[in-house]
Parts: C-alpha cells; structure tokens; sequence
C-alpha cells in the first residue's frame, strides 16, 4: 500500500478474523514500529505480546469489574459505563492478539517515543490488513506490579500503550477529521 493511502485510510478495528498473527509477523511489526525517532537515542521501549484467548478474556473481565468499583476516579469514563457493565462486552474486542508498549521511565522522551511506535506499528499493520485498537481503558490494570512482574517487566517501565491486533474482518470507511485549528492563520 502506497504510504500516504496508508495514513489516510487507517481506522481503529474492533472487529478481527479469528487468524492468529504469526510471531514472525510481530516481530517484525514491533521491529518496523522502533524505526521512529527517539529522544535522546535511547530507544526506551519494550513489549509484551499475549496470544492466549483466555487469558484475553480473563484481562477484560478483571479490566471491566476493576474500572466499576473505581469509577468516581476516572470523570473520563463517565460515558462507557453501559459498556462496561455489559457483560458481552471485550474491551479487546476479541482480539487474539495484545501488543502491550511500555516505556522505560530513565528516559524524559519514554511516552512521546513509545506513541510514535504505537503509530509506526498500527500504520506497517494496516499496509499489511492487520487491524489494530489503542485500548485506553486497559491503561491502569496491564501497568499493576503483578501484571508486570508475571511478564517480566521490569520495575522502571511503564504502560504507554495497550493495543488489541488482529487481522481486518471488513474493511472501514477512511477517518472524518474536522478542520485542524492553526493557530496563527485565520
Ligand atoms: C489514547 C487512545 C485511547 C483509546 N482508547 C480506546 C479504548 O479503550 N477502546 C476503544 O475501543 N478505542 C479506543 N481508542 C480508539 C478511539 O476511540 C478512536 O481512535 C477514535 O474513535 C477515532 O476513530 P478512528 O481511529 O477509527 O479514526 C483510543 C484511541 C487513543 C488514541
């Protein structure tokens, strides 16, 4: 796919075929997405992959109940809240693959340069029909010492971005933007 196609034509997916991503494809996304610039060139990210459906559908369930009983701490949330309660409800969106990016915090640059990844991985997936989804909502219960700890990630890294990945079941409409605001030209 031509690049500027690409950026143009690239939405979040939240509905995926039920083929499994092979591990050399990921890899080799994760290896295209560390192309972006980095501040300082200290390149401070790292990844955890999981590929198991149950454990999938366990980190939503455990997402969805830990965002109810903490509500009145995230005003943002306000809106999903009839999505969360639903209990057919994914917040991966039964994807069945989490491509999880985390920042290592010894660097000042950790979260403008892991959203640059995320960026460069979800437009190399798109070029590829590999569908992809920030998940915000899973921002604080894959950033937890447990979490982290059982894939062993270490103490100084950081969430930045939990992304649900999967192959593309239909193809979407191109994004509506507004006009963007320049500041200094009317
Ligand atoms: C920081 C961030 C957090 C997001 N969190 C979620 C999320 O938790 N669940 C979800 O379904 N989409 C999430 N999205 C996707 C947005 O809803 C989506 O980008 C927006 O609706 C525009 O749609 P488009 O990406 O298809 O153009 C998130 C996107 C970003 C950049």
């Amino acid at each position: 796919m031509e690049i500027l196609e690409c950026i143009n034509s690239k939405r979040s997916i939240r509905v995926y075929a039920d083929e499994i991503i092979p591990e050399e494809v990921l890899t080799n996304l994760i290896e295209l997405g560390t192309k972006v610039s980095t501040g300082s060139g200290l390149e401070p990210w790292g990844f955890v992959i999981i590929q198991d459906k149950n454990e999938i559908d366990s980190l939503s369930e455990m997402t969805k109940q830990y965002l109810l009983d903490n509500f009145e701490k995230y005003p943002y949330l306000q809106q999903y809240k009839d999505w969360l309660k639903n209990s057919q409800y994914s917040i991966f969106n039964h994807a069945s693959t989490l491509l999880i990016i985390y920042g290592n915090v010894e660097s000042h640059w950790h979260v403008y340069d892991c959203s640059l990844v995320a960026g460069n991985i979800m437009l190399a997936a798109h070029s590829m029909g590999i569908g992809t989804c920030w998940i915000g909502f899973a921002e604080y219960t894959l950033n937890t010492k447990e979490f982290k700890e059982k894939y062993g990630v270490p103490e100084q890294y950081e969430l930045v971005c939990p992304m649900s990945i999967g192959y593309m079941k239909t193809k979407l409409t191109p994004p509506k933007r507004k006009k963007p605001i320049i500041f200094n030209k009317k």
